[in-house]
């Protein structure tokens, strides 16, 4: 029976964090930068000193396969993985458990010597940050990439993602062709940090989640009219910052009190233009988040923001362009995936709560094409996307067995 190794897992990981780490701890390691194609090389090194195949699609995506080197509907694979692009000033183990833990099963499956029906893989997806395009690896892989935006997608400092990609030597116009024939997935887990608090508050060991949240991301540019800031008298101005702070404090206080109390709203990227201190704003550009399990919730508050928005707008005489960036739906886990979680956790002797994740993860794309699931490891303190993220050592390898157990139940 093949057992994870834990030294190796841990191993790994603090390997890993290196490759972008920060004299004071955290990681910064964006999709595409130097750090991130020094630790895809690594990762690949790693895949092909494991004994399994490795192998990169054009959007970027690596994998590591056993019993495969490819995606075929007439081989269907049992598939895990994660990310390894991580947040500015982010944690050493969003994502990366996955990506490690995955390889880590799939090596002991290989040196067991045991033989799944189906081959396995490991996939570590590009972007999934979304410092380009959310989820833009696991996008392309199920066929989800909007092709025509390509050429317009950019992070928020504004460097396109086709020059990103050049840079890495990838030719973002070719990222569609990752796309997996239909049927060649199986099934998909991903093992993830909980990210949040509820599993180390119950006192529970693992997480099976039912339902990933949705995501809208917005842009919302308010113009006004830029003037001297210090000759223009207080009653004439058209301060488009006022507009973007005062919209900031109503739509949080109406996602509060008009969303499902599960509900959240962030403001995480804020521009001023021109940006001088002696000038009066004449744009303010806000990129709006708000996520829900529930799709019907998250549309009900889009429309409401919306037209706070404008609200806004007309009482400070500015006026407002709302600009979808991004919408994911809620996506359910499926049944069949939920169930061998239980089962590997039953067998394992761990206990297990069923949870809804409050992240995006890769694996709401796969829940697209495929059965879906995640299973959860505690966080400490609920810390995540900063750099003190940890978890104990003794709850990853958990994550890592039940992860293991899941993957051959799934390969049977
Ligand atoms: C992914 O980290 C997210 O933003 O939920
Ligand atoms: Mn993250
Ligand atoms: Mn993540």
């Amino acid at each position: 029976m093949p057992a994870v190794s834990g030294s190796r897992l841990r191993a790994r990981l603090e390997r890993l964090a290196r490759f972008g780490g920060l004299p004071g701890g955290g990681v910064t390691r964006s999709c595409w930068s130097p750090p991130h194609e020094e630790a895809r090389a690594w990762l690949l090194g790693e895949i092909r000193a494991a004994g399994l195949q490795a192998w990169v699609d054009p959007a970027g995506n690596v994998f590591g396969g056993l019993g495969t080197a490819t995606f075929d509907q007439a081989r269907p694979v049992v598939l895990t993985g994660s990310h390894i692009d991580t947040v500015p000033e982010g944690g050493m183990l969003d994502g990366a458990l996955g990506v490690i833990a995955g390889l880590e099963c799939l090596q002991a499956v290989h040196e067991s010597g045991t033989a799944p029906a189906r081959p396995l893989a490991v996939a570590a997806w590009s972007d999934e940050e979304g410092r380009y395009g959310s989820l833009f690896g696991s996008r392309a892989f199920c066929g989800l990439l909007d092709t025509a935006r390509i050429p317009e997608m950019a992070s928020v400092d504004g460097e396109r993602l086709v020059d990103a990609m050049a840079r890495a030597g990838f030719e973002a116009a070719r990222a569609p062709e990752a796309r997996a024939p239909a049927g060649a997935v199986a099934a998909y887990v991903e093992l993830h940090i909980e990210q949040g608090a509820r599993l180390e508050e119950g006192g529970v060991q693992i997480g099976n989640v039912e339902v990933i949240v949705g995501v809208r991301r917005t842009r919302v540019v308010f113009h006004g009219q830029a003037d001297h800031a210090g000759t223009t008298p207080m009653e004439r101005r058209r301060d488009a910052f006022l507009g973007a702070a005062d919209f900031a404090l109503r739509a949080r206080e109406l996602v509060v009190a008009e969303g499902s109390g599960r509900s959240v709203t962030n403001f995480g990227v804020v521009q001023v233009h021109p940006g001088a201190s002696n000038i009066v704003p004449g744009r303010a550009e806000l990129v709006h988040e708000m996520r829900d399990p529930e799709a019907a919730v998250l549309e009900a508050l889009a429309r409401k923001t919306a037209a706070l928005a404008q609200e806004v707008a007309r009482g400070r005489a500015l006026s407002v362009e709302l600009r979808p960036m991004s919408a994911t739906l809620p996506a359910p886990c499926s049944p069949r995936v939920q169930a061998a979680v239980d089962d590997a956790c039953t067998a394992l002797g761990l206990s297990c709560r069923r949870l809804y994740s409050a992240a995006g993860h890769d694996a709401q794309n796969l829940a697209q094409v495929t059965d879906a699931g995640m299973v959860f490891v505690p966080s400490q303190g609920g810390r995540s996307h900063r750099v003190d993220e940890s978890s104990d050592w003794a709850d990853l390898e958990r994550g890592a067995r039940v992860l293991l157990h899941t993957l051959l139940a799934l390969a049977r």
